[in-house]
């Protein structure tokens, strides 16, 4: 399986991702890194990996309409089968979305459908984790539909928030599992284990 990986920063879910094939535990190659953000450090793991990766971003279009354009001109060049989302920050075009339905996965640092939806990103989430009080925290994969945070759930992982948890710490336990269950989930669709109902979606 060709996995096209959308990242905005750092990249550590990306790097979780590369460990795994590495590994063995993941049968798929990631050949395509795409992300919005010249800095990201996402892109500079690309480059060391010798993984095609590229700086896209609608600023650098005369339209909306030329930048998705090509964006589907790298997925069909690439010949993607599978868009992983990983901590990108930018909404994916609904012309993208529509092209490969059930096929772009995103990872969410809480359980959905809470603590998501536009501007529940990053150290935002994990604030209003600690703020609301909530005993049990975790990850969310989920399937990508033109809403944000909002595509049938595939797969989640809970943690206990404990009484000495700030949104650092639980931050820093949230992106361990993340670590963990991104690969996983990736792995099933690569072995055809999904089974995808509407909003029900099985690994098996
Ligand atoms: C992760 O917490 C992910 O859940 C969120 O953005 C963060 C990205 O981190 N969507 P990284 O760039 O993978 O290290």
């Amino acid at each position: 399986m060709n996995i096209a990986v959308f990242a905005s920063g750092r990249g550590s879910n990306f790097q979780a991702i590369l460990n795994a094939i590495d590994e063995g535990r993941l049968p798929a190659r990631v050949t395509l890194l795409v992300s919005n953000n010249s800095d990201a450090g996402a892109l500079d793991l690309a480059r060391s990996q010798n993984i095609p990766a590229f700086h896209l971003s609608p600023k650098q279009f005369a339209s909306e309409e030329a930048y998705v354009q090509q964006l589907l001109a790298l997925l069909q060049q690439h010949n993607i089968e599978l868009i992983a989302l990983a901590g990108y920050l930018k909404k994916v075009p609904s012309v993208v979305i529509e092209r490969y339905r059930n096929r772009i996965l995103n990872i969410h640092p809480a359980l959905l459908p809470s603590f998501g939806g536009p501007g529940m990103y990053g150290h935002h989430v994990h604030e209003a984790v600690i703020a609301a009080g909530v005993k049990v925290a975790g990850a969310t994969v989920h399937l990508v539909d033109e809403e944000y945070d909002r595509g049938p759930i595939v797969h989640q992982k809970t943690i206990n928030v404990l009484s000495d948890d700030t949104a650092e710490t639980l931050a820093l336990k949230v992106l361990k599992i993340e670590h963990e269950i991104y690969p996983e989930v990736l792995a099933a669709f690569a072995r055809s284990r999904v089974k995808i109902e509407g909003r029900k979606v099985w690994i098996q």
